[in-house]
């Protein structure tokens, strides 16, 4: 099978490694990758928001399936776009239609759907212009902290953890009044601060069955000891010693299944992944957000951990029969700790040579390319987030300290990452 992969990120090189090693995969092309995904397929320069190029790309080069990394072109509704073309009706599309995107293109939708069916998920009501006013006396009177989170797609930087009133209603107005955020701060959610620890959990569904893959917790802040400001993901370890047994269940019964059968009451289009954000506040799951796609840097220990066929599941997906695959995981435990330029995720600096990944060889350890790019024969930094080393073993610690070898192998100018991915499990 040909299969067209889109994304240029850590989650798209971890995706294409999994992919290439399936025994269905005949050409891998990845769109517009990196030059880690150039090294398992062939790069393209496709611009993801053009799906007019991506459908002639489709035809032309007889892909099978497409995998849809990144959330921004389900939001945009890549699939309906390329469903409605009849010369494509066969392709297998990994990612939901436009509407059930909405899930994580708005916050709003995500909370009405779950209040309609009964999901866990912190207290909240949504305000915009019009309820300005109401929004403000509802500040006022809520307990501390208060969550104030931008209704649309604002790059994980929608979400603000309000400590006093004075900061809740200065960052609503910013929101509401200045469009801290553009169009997607039109509309806000506010919502109850909900204390534990959370963790990332990952379905396949095809809209009505499901399978899940191993679930991970990512660590967010730049800091160690999750101090400071947040990222798209400094870490991630999997799997996570509290999510099993009566837990799981509890997040299978209460969370997962309640989804999916609400998304084939409502009749939504939903082939893929979804990505339950959950917290679980003394021994009870609830959902912090929903994300149509896999999660960055979370795949790069999911992946890893998947031992079967990836490509099997994508056509059981299609075909409606992932109620008779049976998911065979790694038993160990897989740590990534990424790499970033320094002064990420505020300003920094591009194009610095990184140096020595050759000498990463050992057979646990993987490095998963991200901000990288290729000038001549080097290799330099092009983004906040620059490598995800990935690494497995027989503990959660074993596998952090492999990466962290690993990294010190590697260098570039300013290289920063965190050494204490995976404490609270340590
Ligand atoms: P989100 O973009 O919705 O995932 O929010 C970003 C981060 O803010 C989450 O990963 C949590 O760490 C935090 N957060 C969001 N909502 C809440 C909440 N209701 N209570 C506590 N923390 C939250
Ligand atoms: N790691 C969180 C995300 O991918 O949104």
């Amino acid at each position: 099978m040909n299969i067209l992969l889109l994304g240029s990120g850590g989650r798209e090189h971890a995706f294409a490694w999994k992919i290439k090693q399936s025994k269905h995969c005949s050409k891998l092309f990845i769109a517009p990758g990196n030059p880690g995904t150039a090294s398992l397929g062939e790069n393209i320069l496709l611009n993801l928001n053009d799906f007019n190029a991506t459908a002639d790309f489709c035809k032309s080069n007889h892909i099978h399936i497409l995998v849809v990394g990144p959330e921004d072109p389900l939001v945009k509704g890549i699939y309906d776009f390329l469903k409605s073309d009849v010369a494509l009706k066969d392709l297998i599309i990994v990612g939901p239609s436009a509407e059930a995107a909405q899930l994580e293109g708005s916050k709003a939708y995500a909370k009405a759907f779950m209040q309609r069916h009964g999901i866990p998920t912190a207290a909240y009501k949504e305000f915009t212009k019009e309820n300005f006013e109401e929004g403000r006396n509802y500040i006022q009177n809520h307990s501390l902290p208060i969550v104030l989170k931008a209704d649309g797609l604002a790059a994980g930087k929608g979400v603000v953890i309000a400590t006093s009133h004075e900061e809740a209603l200065k960052t609503f107005e910013e929101m509401i009044l200045d469009a801290k955020f553009g169009e997607a701060s039109s509309r806000v959610v506010i919502e109850q601060f909900l204390k534990g620890i959370e963790l990332s959990v990952f379905a396949l569904t095809d809209g009505k069955d499901f399978v899940l893959l191993p679930e991970a917790k990512d660590y967010k802040r730049i800091g160690e000891g999750d101090q400071g400001l947040n990222t798209g993901g400094m870490g991630a370890v999997s799997p996570v010693p509290f999510a099993q047994g009566a837990f799981m269940q509890k997040v299978v019964d209460k969370v997962v299944k309640p989804t999916i059968d609400g998304l084939a009451a409502e009749m939504l289009v939903y082939k893929g992944f979804v990505f339950f954000g959950l917290i679980n506040v003394d021994g009870e799951p609830f959902v912090i957000e929903y994300n149509c796609r896999m999660g960055d840097p979370e795949t790069e220990v999911v992946m890893p951990r998947l031992s079967s066929d990836i490509v099997d599941l994508f056509v059981a997906m299609d075909n409606h029969t992932l109620s008779n695959q049976q998911l065979v995981f790694d038993e160990r435990s897989a740590a990534t700790v990424v790499t970033v330029s320094g002064g990420y995720p505020e300003d920094f600096e591009k194009g610095k040579v990184i140096s020595g990944l050759d000498a990463v060889f050992s057979p646990e350890t993987i490095v998963f390319q991200a901000g990288v790019r290729q000038i001549d024969n080097q290799l330099v930094t092009n983004g906040g987030r620059v490598l995800a080393v990935t690494s497995l073993g027989s503990t959660i610690t074993n596998a952090v300290t492999s990466s962290v070898n690993a990294i010190s192998q590697i260098s570039y100018e300013k290289k920063y990452f965190r050494t204490d991915i995976g404490y609270e499990f340590k």
